[in-house]
């Protein structure tokens, strides 16, 4: 196997466990974790806000590893002259991607502010909003997925 082939198929599968951990994280997040914490209540609410914490860590984490593999991925793909619906179908899936970076960033520093305000005053509330934006930006993960599948497909041979 030469070495840029190696090279390829370790920046596809840092790619690929980045996606994993975001969508999927953000998945059993959404369907398991928290409604069982709401279920469960009392002392499981504060450990909630330690998962918060952590998995807003490992999202930014994942933003930067999917921009930067994307990035490399994105040169190596195009420089096959792919064709037209390739590069529609290439340029959609960034365009949302960046929409779930820009939304993830949003529900980063609502966390953050959530955190100083509750310090100052414990009796503060969520104000409600993110649980919205949590599953819009799982959403926009399932069709980034769905279009990365598809940017297989019709993409040309491996290089
Ligand atoms: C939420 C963000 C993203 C997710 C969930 C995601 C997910 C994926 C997945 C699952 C694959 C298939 C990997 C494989 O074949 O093993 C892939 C391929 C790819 N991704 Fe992403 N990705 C994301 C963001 C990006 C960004 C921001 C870029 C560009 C800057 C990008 C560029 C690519 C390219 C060029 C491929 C190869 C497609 C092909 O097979 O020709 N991705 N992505």
């Amino acid at each position: 196997m030469h070495v840029v082939d190696v090279f390829r198929v370790l920046i596809r599968w840092l790619h690929l466990v980045a996606a994993v951990a975001w969508v999927g994280g953000s998945l059993f997040y959404l369907v398991a974790l928290g409604p069982a914490v709401k279920e469960a209540g009392g002392s499981l609410k504060a450990a909630l806000g330690l998962v918060d914490r952590r998995f807003r860590d490992l999202v930014q984490l994942s933003i930067v590893t999917l921009l930067l593999t994307g990035a490399v991925m994105t040169f190596d793909r195009l420089q096959l002259e792919p064709g037209p619906a390739y590069v529609a179908t290439l340029g959609v899936k960034i365009a949302l991607a960046v929409w779930m970076f820009l939304l993830a960033q949003d529900l980063a520093s609502r966390g953050r502010r959530r955190l100083i305000e509750r310090r100052l005053d414990p009796a503060t509330r969520d104000a409600g909003g993110s649980r919205g934006w949590s599953w819009l930006i799982l959403a926009l993960g399932m069709v980034v997925l769905l279009l990365s599948d598809l940017l297989k497909v019709i993409g040309p041979a491996a290089g």
